[in-house]
Order: C-alpha cells, then sequence, then structure tokens
C-alpha cells in the first residue's frame, strides 16, 4: 500500500467529517494563499481573510465560487475549520478579537515568531516552546500545529507531482483534530506526518529538526526517528 492510501485507509472510519468543509484561513499571503487554493481545488468552501478586500476578491476570483473573501472577524464566523497564517506579533490581538467566534473549531496554527526579533513574545515562545505559546494566544480552540514548518514554494511543488510527496509535521493533544488536519494535508498534496502530543511540535520549530526540512514524508521520519506511518 503506498504511503497515501495506508494513510487514507488509518483514517478511514474515523469520525471526521468527509464531505467538503468549510474552512478559514486568517492572513492569505504567501502560506495562507497557498494552501487555501489548493483547498479550494479540492472541493471545500474556503474564506481567504484579508484587510483589503477588493484587491483579494480580484485575485482569488479564477478560483470559483467555492472561493470566497472577508475580513478576519467573518472569516472566523463563517468557517468551521481555522487556519491562522499571519506575522507572530498578530496572534495576540487576532487570538482576542476572535475568541468568541474561534471557541471549540479546530485552528490549525502555521505561524512562527522571528528569528531575529527580540521581544516579550518572542522570548516567552524559546522558553515556554512556541506551540504552548499559540496555545495560549488561541485558548479555547481545538488546537492544532501545522504548515508551521514546510515552505509554501514546497506544498505547491508537491502538489503538482505524483511521487515523493511532501511531509508536513503535525502535533496536537486533540486526537480527533489532528485526524481531520491530517486529511487536510492529504487534500493538498502532502504527506500529513504525526510526531505526537503538542509538546512534540519541538522538534518541527525553528532550531529542531524539523524545521523546514522540506522533503518527503519518509525522510521526515527518518530525520525524527519516527516509526513507519505516523
Ligand atoms: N511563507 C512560507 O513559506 C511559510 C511557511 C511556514 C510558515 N509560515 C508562517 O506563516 C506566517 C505568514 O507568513 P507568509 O510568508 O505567508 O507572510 P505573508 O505573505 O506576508 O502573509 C501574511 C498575511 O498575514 C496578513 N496579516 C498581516 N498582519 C495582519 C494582522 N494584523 N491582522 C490580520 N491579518 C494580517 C496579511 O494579510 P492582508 O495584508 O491581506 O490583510 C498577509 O496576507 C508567518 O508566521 C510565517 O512564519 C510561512
Amino acid at each position: 500500500m503506498s504511503g497515501i492510501a495506508s494513510i487514507t485507509s488509518a483514517f478511514a472510519d474515523d469520525t471526521s467529517p468527509k464531505g467538503a468543509l468549510k474552512i478559514g484561513v486568517i492572513g492569505a499571503g504567501w502560506l495562507g494563499g497557498t494552501v487555501a487554493k489548493l483547498w479550494v481545488k479540492a472541493g471545500h468552501h474556503v474564506m481567504f481573510s484579508t484587510r483589503h478586500l477588493d484587491e483579494l476578491r480580484r485575485k482569488i476570483a479564477p478560483l470559483g465560487p467555492n472561493a470566497t473573501v472577508g475580513t478576519p472577524a467573518e472569516t472566523a464566523k463563517f468557517a468551521d475549520i481555522v487556519l491562522f497564517a499571519v506575522p507572530y506579533d498578530a496572534l495576540p490581538q487576532l487570538g482576542a478579537a476572535l475568541a468568541s467566534d474561534l471557541k471549540g473549531k479546530i485552528v490549525l496554527d502555521a505561524c512562527n515568531p522571528s528569528a531575529t526579533q527580540v521581544n516579550a513574545l518572542t522570548q516567552e515562545a524559546r522558553q515556554n516552546d512556541v506551540a504552548e505559546t499559540s496555545r495560549r494566544l488561541l485558548a479555547g480552540t481545538r488546537y492544532v500545529r501545522a504548515f508551521s514548518a514546510v515552505d509554501a514554494t514546497a506544498i505547491e511543488s508537491s502538489a503538482s507531482r505524483q511521487t515523493q510527496k511532501l511531509g508536513v509535521p503535525i502535533a496536537s493533544d486533540d486526537q480527533a483534530a489532528l485526524n481531520v488536519v491530517a486529511r487536510l494535508v492529504i487534500d493538498v498534496g502532502s504527506v500529513p506526518v504525526i510526531t505526537g502530543n503538542l509538546a512534540s511540535a519541538k522538534v518541527f520549530q525553528r532550531g529542531g529538526p524539523g524545521f523546514r526540512a522540506n522533503t518527503d514524508a519518509e525522510a521526515l521520519r527518518n530525520l525524527l526517528k519516527l516509526p513507519a506511518n505516523t
């Protein structure tokens, strides 16, 4: 059985929703825009958030009616599942402003603190791990660390080839949310590599062996010393 087929079958009898999902992407720039476009192509209903509505509406028009544009607040309200792909410093304000609309929803966090900037937030992320810091900023959500350690260009090129699909490391304390996110990774043409609970996300934060490895799933599992098909 191929990597993707075995992963898909592993989720075949879980309780995750099977049809088109309503997904919001907060920060539809380089990373968020790339993933959002691929989710639309996979048949999901995706709202792209921006602070420049007209400009983004023109850009995504070719994607058809399943791609819409909204403010961050409209996007958080619309979606059942939300991806954050904004500068790390924007997370405290967005997390607080959108808390009531995000409550209980699966949230994927791709945001990384700056490698060079030093402020209270980057210091907290360095001391307590990035995922723990983000989870605090997105409290009340079903938090999953995902798409934070792979480049947008690597996701895009994986989507257009049939072999050596990109391995995308993901981690969470919420197993059911992790299963849904694993499916969403497959939907963009990559392979989910589950490292384990949220604490395990340290292996793919900046400085860890999995950060920007941008390699296929088998090589990533070897790099992270994970068993096959995790
Ligand atoms: N680029 C990658 O390959 C990559 C890979 C992994 C992880 N990441 C992470 O993903 C995040 C975004 O990176 P990127 O390269 O995609 O950056 P980007 O192209 O600059 O996109 C960032 C987006 O965030 C939005 N944004 C900025 N400040 C905001 C605010 N205060 N409120 C709401 N939206 C805001 C912007 O939307 P508008 O200006 O349209 O409102 C913009 O589209 C970063 O944390 C980065 O570490 C990036």
